[in-house]
């Protein structure tokens, strides 16, 4: 035997019902919202929130599983005329390289080319798992936050497929 772990079998999945409250637990962890510059949602936001999203068909959802746990979501969305991606984990997930083969998966699954990603320039982990996956930085920006909230500096990085390969 080697001892060596095997890392987690990461999949993705259509989004259920069941999944949305663990996901309500994941975004309501403070330093996960705080890496994201993201507002905590409450209860009855979160579920109103997701309830539209899985009643829209052009919205893209995933629940990203490890084992048979669900480990958090990828999603994509229409922004500013860009389609934009984002993702997110539970803490108890994170730093196994779950996000960056998460990414992997879900850019075989969504189509749109371009894709994009706005990342707040303090989020590390995030930057780093975009360009793992092939998106780079092609401008800044300073989001307004929320009410009350310091403005969110961010990166916005861009995916385009490599192009093919030419036959020898
Ligand atoms: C950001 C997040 C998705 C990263 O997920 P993850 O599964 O831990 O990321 P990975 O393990 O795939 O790591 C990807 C890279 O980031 C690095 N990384 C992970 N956590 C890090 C941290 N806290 N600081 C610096 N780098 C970090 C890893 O070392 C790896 O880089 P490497 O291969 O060069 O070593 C996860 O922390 C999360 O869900 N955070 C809260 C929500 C969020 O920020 N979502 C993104 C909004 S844009």
């Amino acid at each position: 035997m080697s001892g060596r772990t095997e890392a987690p079998p990461v999949t993705l999945r259509d989004v259920t019902g069941a999944d949305v409250a663990v996901f309500l637990v994941q975004q309501a962890d403070p330093e996960a919202a705080r890496m994201a510059a993201f507002p905590i949602r409450d209860r009855a936001t979160h579920f109103a929130h997701w309830e539209k999203i899985l009643a829209d068909p052009t919205l893209g959802k995933q629940a990203i599983v490890v084992g048979e746990r669900v480990a958090g979501n990828v999603v994509s969305f229409p922004l500013g005329g860009h389609r934009l991606v984002g993702y997110w984990l539970g803490r108890e997930f994170w730093g196994q390289g779950i996000a960056t083969r998460a990414l992997a998966a879900y850019l075989a699954l969504e189509p749109a080319r371009p894709l994009h990603a706005r990342v707040a320039k303090a989020n590390v982990a995030s930057c780093r798992v975009l360009e793992k996956g092939g998106f780079r930085v092609v401008g800044e920006d300073c989001a307004p936050g929320s009410p009350g909230e310091t403005p969110v500096d961010e990166w916005i990085f861009r995916y385009d497929d490599p192009p093919a390969k030419s036959r020898p």
